[in-house]
């Protein structure tokens, strides 16, 4: 059973240099593909965890969000989370850093307007238990997808699976951004340790190619502050779905 808080405190109590890395080249990649465009119609982010600051990124550019994760006990964290309506707001400061770029601070009430985004459509956007592996072809406009198709299998064919799963279910042309953990050898959350796979960016970027991605650019961050022990950094990937053309061919 994966605990929901213990992985929030763990990872995002504070925000951390590597995530404030990540806000900084997604924020910019999603402005650079998106802006003057009118918002999309939906956006999806996969396996979210206890972490909101995927769909936050996409919170300027998307009408609809779907927060979607395998696990129960995360997605009835997630719900409560964005029920909550205390203080502080404890994705201010991922907020804050978000909006060091316009179209963000163009955003007036990030709070509430993610829990409009989020409304329930089933299917489409809201909070809703489903794997990656269940979900429909080419139904979203955009995506994120952080820490998920690394951390959740040891087999190098399930990894792979999970990212065309991801890439598959997002429209022709859609922006996406994914993190992953490079070299990682697992993960512990309270107490139970999870199983991870040790990949390089030159995995993800092979894969990202093989699968038709348009302008794929794959980074390892080189912060030196680290989360934790037990892995070689954060890879950062962008690019845009397989285009309809090609897609057909
Ligand atoms: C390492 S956590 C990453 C969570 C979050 N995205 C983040 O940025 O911290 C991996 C997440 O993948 C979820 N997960 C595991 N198997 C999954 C599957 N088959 N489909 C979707 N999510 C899955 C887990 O419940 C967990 O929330």
């Amino acid at each position: 059973m994966f605990s929901s808080n213990d992985y929030w405190r763990r990872n995002y109590r504070d925000l951390q240099a590597e995530d404030q890395e990540i806000i900084h080249r997604v924020s910019r990649f999603l402005a650079d593909a998106l802006a003057g465009c009118p918002p999309v119609q939906r956006a999806i982010d996969v396996g979210s965890g206890t972490n909101f600051y995927p769909a936050l990124l996409m919170l300027p550019w998307t009408k609809q969000i779907l927060l979607a994760d395998f696990s129960e006990s995360n997605v009835s964290w997630l719900k409560d989370q964005l029920a909550y309506d205390g203080s502080p707001w404890p994705w201010r400061p991922f907020w804050q850093e978000m909006q060091k770029a316009k179209e963000y601070s163009d955003v007036s009430k990030p709070r509430q307007r993610l829990r409009e985004a989020c409304a329930d459509e089933p299917g489409h956007a809201g909070i809703e238990q489903l794997s990656v592996f269940d979900l429909p072809k080419a139904r979203w406009n955009l995506g994120t997808m952080f820490f998920v198709a690394e951390s959740i299998t040891q087999d190098p064919a399930e990894f792979r699976a999970a990212v065309a799963a991801f890439i598959g279910a997002l429209t022709p042309g859609a922006p996406f951004a994914a993190a992953f953990m490079a070299g990682s050898d697992g993960y512990p959350v309270d107490g139970t340790r999870f199983p991870a796979l040790p990949i390089k960016s030159d995995d993800v970027k092979r894969h990202l190619t093989e699968l038709g991605v348009r302008e794929p650019s794959v980074d390892l961050l080189n912060t030196s502050k680290r989360v934790r022990d037990g892995y070689a950094g954060m890879i950062v990937a962008t690019g845009f779905a397989r285009d309809q053309q090609r897609r057909e061919s």
